[in-house]
């Protein structure tokens, strides 16, 4: 299958489904070629009754392998953060735009590929089917990739980070990805620019 020509996930998602119907269903999906070369489908995880939902791009290295989102160096630095603005991840939804790892072979390493628009677009279905199945207060976007999946490929996290801001039905913060935080030659201040965005979605809880 080549690229732009993604079938998408529409077909593979069981309607009106619960998350573990949802979650099942997921691991036979071929609604898009990464699936191919990828260990498993990364689904969301946390409680049905989550208020606060997070986006994240795709699932990295450790979690195609372990197959939980976020449990990687990525994942530790968010939970990090999340418990430094006083949520905890045990109460809030987790999951990727993406739910394979893109990827590309260099010797034995597998490089993290940043999914492309057509991957995003064929796999969104998945993604409007866990919002569906919870429908959260809150989406919290981390990086380009997730916040231009729920408000559009117009939407600019440079801009627009750690505002409120309002899809069709929700709530939305977005602020950088903790990978991007991770990599960044000053990274006391980007995680600190990241926690700061994260308090912008402490307040939005508070406020209701
Ligand atoms: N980066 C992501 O965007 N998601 C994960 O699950 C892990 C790393
Ligand atoms: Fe399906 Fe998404 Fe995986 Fe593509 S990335 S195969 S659309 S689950």
């Amino acid at each position: 299958m080549g690229a732009g020509k993604a079938k998408g996930a529409e077909e593979f998602v069981p309607a009106g489904a619960d998350l573990d119907t949802l979650r099942a269903a997921s691991c036979g999906c071929h609604g898009c070629e990464l699936y191919h070369d990828a260990t498993q489908t990364v689904f969301g995880e946390g409680p049905a009754d989550a208020s606060v939902f997070v986006v994240g791009e795709q699932p990295g290295d450790r979690e195609d392998i372990e197959g939980h989102p976020f449990v990687g160096p990525a994942g530790r630095l968010l939970d990090k953060a999340l418990e430094e603005v006083g949520i905890d991840r045990d109460t809030v939804y987790v999951t990727n735009a993406v739910k394979h790892f893109k990827f590309e072979e260099r010797g034995k390493r597998r490089i993290h590929k940043t999914p492309g628009r057509t991957e995003v677009v064929a796999c969104t279905p998945w993604l409007t089917a866990e919002l569906d199945a919870i429908h959260p207060e809150l989406v919290v976007c981390l990086g380009a990739v997730a916040a231009k999946a729920v408000l559009g490929p117009s939407f600019k996290v440079s801009e627009e980070r750690g505002n409120v801001v309002f899809s069709d039905d929700y709530r939305v913060v977005a602020t950088v990805h903790p990978s991007a935080v991770l990599r960044a030659p000053d990274r006391d201040a980007a995680y600190k620019g990241f926690v700061e965005d994260l308090r912008a979605v402490r307040a939005a809880m508070d406020a209701g």
